[in-house]
Order: C-alpha cells, then sequence, then structure tokens
C-alpha cells in the first residue's frame, strides 16, 4: 500500500451501533458458555459424581474460568467506560437505578463466581453428599444471577447507553474507545476465542 493509499482510507469511525454490537457479541458468547454450564450440571444432577470425574470436574473449571476471565477483561472495562459517561449525563433517577443495579449485579455476580470457582476446586476428586448438595445450589444460584443480569443489561441498560449517548459522546469518547476495541480484539482472537471454541466443541 501506497503513502497515497493510506492517506485516503477513511479513520475506523466508533459509534453507537459498533458499540452496541460488541457489547451484544459479548453478551452471546457469555450466554453460550452458561448454556454449556447448565448442560454439565444437567447430566449429572448429582454433583458427587461430577466431583469425581476429572475431565467433566476439569471442563466446568475451564467454562467458569472463561466466564470470569472474559467478563473482567474484555466485557466490563468497555461497559465501565460506557456507565462512566452516562453517569455525567445528569440521568434521571429510574435511569440512574439501571447503572447502579448493573455496577451491583457485577459485583455480587463476581462473588457469586469466585465462590463457586473455590468450592468446585475443593471438592476436586471427592464431595460429601451435603457439600456437594450446596455445590450445585450455589451452581444455581450464580447461573440463574448470571442470566438475569444479562437479560436486564440487554433489555434496560443497552437501550439507555443507545438513547442517553449522543452523537458528540461518541465522538469525544473515540479516541479512548478505539484503543479499548483494539485491546479487546486482539486478546479475544489470541486467548479468549480459541477457549470458547474449545467449550462449544467438548462433549
Ligand atoms: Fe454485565
Ligand atoms: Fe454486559
Amino acid at each position: 500500500m501506497t503513502v497515497g493509499e493510506l492517506e485516503l482510507e477513511e479513520p475506523v469511525r466508533i459509534d453507537a451501533s459498533k458499540v452496541m454490537a460488541i457489547l451484544q457479541r459479548d453478551h452471546q458468547r457469555l450466554g453460550a458458555v452458561l448454556e454449556r454450564v447448565e448442560h454439565e450440571l444437567g447430566a449429572r444432577r448429582d454433583l458427587q459424581a461430577l466431583c469425581a470425574d476429572a475431565a467433566s470436574h476439569g471442563r466446568l473449571l475451564g467454562m467458569l474460568a472463561f466466564l470470569h476471565e472474559y467478563a473482567d477483561r474484555i466485557h466490563h472495562p468497555l461497559e465501565t467506560r460506557l456507565f462512566d459517561r452516562l453517569i455525567e449525563k445528569g440521568l434521571t433517577p429510574s435511569e440512574r437505578r439501571v447503572v447502579f443495579v448493573t455496577m451491583s449485579q457485577h459485583e455480587e455476580i463476581l462473588g457469586d463466581l469466585l465462590g463457586l470457582q473455590e468450592e468446585l476446586r475443593r471438592l476436586q476428586g471427592q464431595a460429601p453428599r451435603e457439600l456437594a448438595a450446596a455445590l450445585r445450589t450455589r451452581a444455581e444460584r450464580y447461573l440463574d444471577a448470571q442470566k438475569r443480569h444479562l437479560h436486564f443489561e440487554d433489555s434496560q441498560l443497552l437501550p439507555l447507553i443507545f438513547a442517553r449517548l449522543t452523537a458528540r459522546d461518541w465522538c469525544e469518547m473515540e479516541r479512548d474507545l478505539a484503543a479499548q476495541i483494539g485491546i479487546i480484539a486482539e486478546s479475544c482472537e489470541r486467548e479468549f476465542l480459541p477457549a470458547f471454541r474449545a467449550i462449544l466443541e467438548a462433549a
């Protein structure tokens, strides 16, 4: 490519529809892995058996690690930039509530997920009956909270971002978002997409 051709290239534009598409794609990926978690748990009502099966136990830990790291490193950093911008907009009380409910759900779900990961690791190989039953309750609570959260964001948060941020906001945030989206694309390609495909393809 010559310098002349480079100069003719359009600069990358970051706008609402581009950012929405990224957030929705993230939600679909997280939702797909949640379905695999449900499937893994559904295949064995008895989590004593799951903990005793190294393959199943390892698959479940891998899925939980994906959910944790993808949300932490890919999805939430982008959402956080949008929250910061939204809060500056002078939201109505009900709009502010949407942002704060989302943020508190993030904390609550992270706590549930960390506890679940820790307990699952602890019960590798063998799980006494009562602890296996408690593990199932914990896993179901996490799944339920995470699914409700994705639905809440899709139905309340994303429309709010779309409605309240203006072309000027997107323009002002463009450089910051472009850098963030670049980091996301690189990490996804290198690290998360192979893990995501492996989870979907696993038995
Ligand atoms: Fe979220
Ligand atoms: Fe989200």
